[in-house]
């Protein structure tokens, strides 16, 4: 079960092309293209004669045709052609799905159109300004359920044991954890204090010595996490702290979407606050990132074979707070969604 009135991302706009293409959102087959205009359309793939994909067929103009019989269908899913059929008949049409291109991604809308607002895609206030630094990879495949991810994004904690080489350091293995419950997600967050930075921010901070740090997972419902570091000179950070002018932020932006219950695409980039014009640093910190959740990825994979077969119960711990509440509260959300889609159904 999914949260079907949200915002999902369907793929990086520059994924989608003048040629029909399949994607999967939330368990759905969906054909998406870019039009004659560039805008990007999104048709549930399956003609409604015998269900071949739409996205086996052709592009004609601003039409697709199925490619068993011809069906042509605009873009609006509507048929506008059937060939030897007489008249078009009144059912031949495929349904088509909200689409929003923000942030370079484009952004699909699975539940029920009259309230999808493009004003509810998250905000992110420093993606376009010159100040802020951008750097980004392809999409990943994870082999799990996406709210394994949603975990690990609200899981400090990991980083001292899954990323040894780039974010982790003594304090995050055990520094207490505060959770926070928000209108549109959980946070779990953090400050540690007076310690070297982790190997991957030594390298970008700009400063020398010991660092204050500040580790904010945020997730939001249904599945999009900022995940926000500070670092700032030791002596100057904590919740209170004047800040320094030499303090490192870097926002980076997770979004996951369920492409089936047991496999996710992941999307992400970060922002930072620091020399935004330097593409080898961007490379850089791509790189590194990447390496970071690749290592995500083979535990989380693991994970999901684990819970999936295991012979005996597992236990939660303190740590999982976060993760529990931001769990319940989904939840609550999905079946709300469901009580009220059963209503207007009935
Ligand atoms: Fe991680």
């Amino acid at each position: 079960m999914f949260l079907k009135n949200a915002w999902y991302v369907a793929a990086w706009g520059s994924e989608i092309t003048n040629d029909l293409q399949q994607i999967l959102v939330l368990g759905e087959k969906i054909c998406v293209f870019r039009n004659e205009d560039g805008e990007v359309i999104a048709l549930e793939d399956a003609c409604p004669h015998r269900k071949l994909p739409l996205s086996k067929g052709r592009i004609k103009g601003n039409t697709v045709e199925c490619g068993y019989h011809g069906l042509t269908f605009d873009c609006a899913g509507q048929c506008v052609w059937a060939p030897g059929a007489g008249r078009i008949p009144s059912d031949a049409r495929v349904r088509p799905f909200p689409v929003h291109e923000k942030y370079g991604l484009v952004w699909i809308w699975m539940g029920n159109h009259a309230i999808a607002d493009p004003e509810d895609i998250i905000d992110i206030p420093n993606f376009d300004d010159p100040l802020w630094g951008m750097n980004r990879g392809a999409a990943m495949e994870l082999q799990c359920n996406y709210l394994l991810m949603c975990d690990n994004l609200l899981d400090p904690t990991h980083v001292a044991w899954v990323h040894q080489s780039s974010f982790a350091t003594d304090a995050t293995k055990d520094t207490p954890l505060r959770v926070k419950k928000t209108e549109d997600g959980v946070i779990v967050h953090r400050w540690m204090m007076d310690h070297e930075p982790a190997p991957f921010y030594k390298k970008v901070v700009e400063f020398e010595g010991n660092c204050d740090r500040l580790q904010h997972y945020e997730v939001r419902y249904p599945s999009h996490a900022l995940i926000r570091a500070v670092f700032t000179p030791a002596g100057t950070g904590g919740p209170d702290g004047p800040l320094h002018d030499n303090t490192f932020v870097m926002d980076s932006y997770n979004f996951m979407t369920p492409t089936t219950e047991r496999e996710t695409r992941y999307y992400w980039f970060q922002l930072r606050n620091i020399r935004p014009d330097d593409a080898a640093l961007s490379k850089m910190m791509s790189e590194d990132v990447q390496h970071a959740f690749e290592e995500d990825r083979a535990v989380l994979n693991e994970v999901q074979i684990g819970m999936d077969t295991k012979v005996s119960p597992n236990i939660d711990l303190n740590i999982d707070g976060g993760q529990l509440r931001f769990r319940r509260q989904l939840e609550a959300m999905i079946e709300e969604e469901r009580v009220v889609d059963k209503r207007m159904q009935g």
